[in-house]
């Protein structure tokens, strides 16, 4: 089983053709209102994929939280470990340009009401994924007691105690979250830094450029496949939820991120923070081989 802990929100994209500059008014092309939350997404993704996976996370007790369990539900998700906090329901506000880029705001609401006990007889599983958009304090607890892989995607990256990251295996951050987490701009020396901790590698995303595996003694590019993105919104999140479900079927990491890569890439070429279903690649990729 994959259980992510984080976070759910409300996505509301506003879809411009370009983003503004500071102190400038400029007019949406398109409003959307969606499902997201770097958590949420990151177990809906991962279930569309036919992994078993539980999400445990934090929704207010209002219209969006009913709205939130019930869509989870939906996915195939266990909802048994999500909690009912008395607060609003998580919200981001996204602004989308006309190249696929994306800024985004996030009102943490009921996410941050999640403890540490709120986990407690919940942390099952054979992998863990987890991100930054609940409190530390949880995600703490999270990794020091779940029994199998610990996945931590460092997202967004305002990480106060690096003690964290000794309860790390595989660290997933994209470029701009590595630079913060490792304090450098050069990539294999931040990498051997946070390898002092992160106990098996450390994955950086680079969108269209693939990823970067780091290890004790190696690294290496995965490429991946080229499209034309409309909505980069959840690409980490989609990357993240197939790199759990391929490790936890067994695939090697260097062969779980080539297709990791290769679905995340997918899936910005729809609206949305969401990964596709397994049958719907298979139907518009034959090439890609992901069983
Ligand atoms: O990673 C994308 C997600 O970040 C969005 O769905 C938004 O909710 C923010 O959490």
């Amino acid at each position: 089983m994959i259980t992510v802990v984080g976070s759910y929100n409300v996505d509301m994209t506003f879809k411009l053709s370009r983003f503004p500059i500071p102190g400038e008014t400029v007019f949406a092309q398109e409003v959307r209102v969606g499902h997201g939350g770097k958590g949420s997404n990151q177990a809906v993704s991962a279930s569309r994929l036919g992994g078993k996976t539980r999400f445990i996370g934090a929704v207010g007790n209002d219209v969006n939280g009913i709205n939130a369990i019930n869509f989870l539900k939906s996915e195939g998700v266990d909802t048994s470990c999500v909690r009912v906090k008395n607060a609003p329901t998580g919200t981001a506000y996204i602004l989308l340009n006309g190249g696929g880029e994306t800024m985004i705001v996030v009102n943490r609401g009921a996410n941050y009401e999640l403890t540490p006990e709120d986990l407690d007889a919940c942390l099952e599983g054979d992998v863990l994924l987890t991100q930054l958009e609940i409190r530390e304090d949880a995600v703490k607890r999270a990794l020091l007691t779940f029994p199998g892989l610990r996945i931590l995607n460092p997202a967004p990256a305002e990480l106060n105690d690096v003690e964290i990251l000794n309860h790390v295996d595989i660290l997933t951050p994209n470029e701009v979250e590595f630079k913060e987490i490792s304090n450098s701009d050069d990539m294999l020396y931040g990498a051997g830094i946070l390898l002092k901790r992160v106990k098996q590698a450390i994955v950086v995303t680079l969108g269209e450029n693939g990823a970067m595996i780091f290890t004790k003694n190696k690294s290496v590019r995965i490429p991946t496949i080229k499209v034309d993105p409309v909505d980069t919104t959840g690409a980490g999140d989609v990357f993240n939820a197939s790199l759990a479900v391929f490790l936890e079927k067994g695939y090697d990491l260097e062969t779980a991120v080539e297709k990791a890569n290769i679905i995340a890439s997918i899936s910005v070429t729809t609206y949305g923070a969401l990964g596709p279903k397994i049958e719907e690649i298979e139907k518009k990729y034959p090439e890609v081989s992901l069983r």
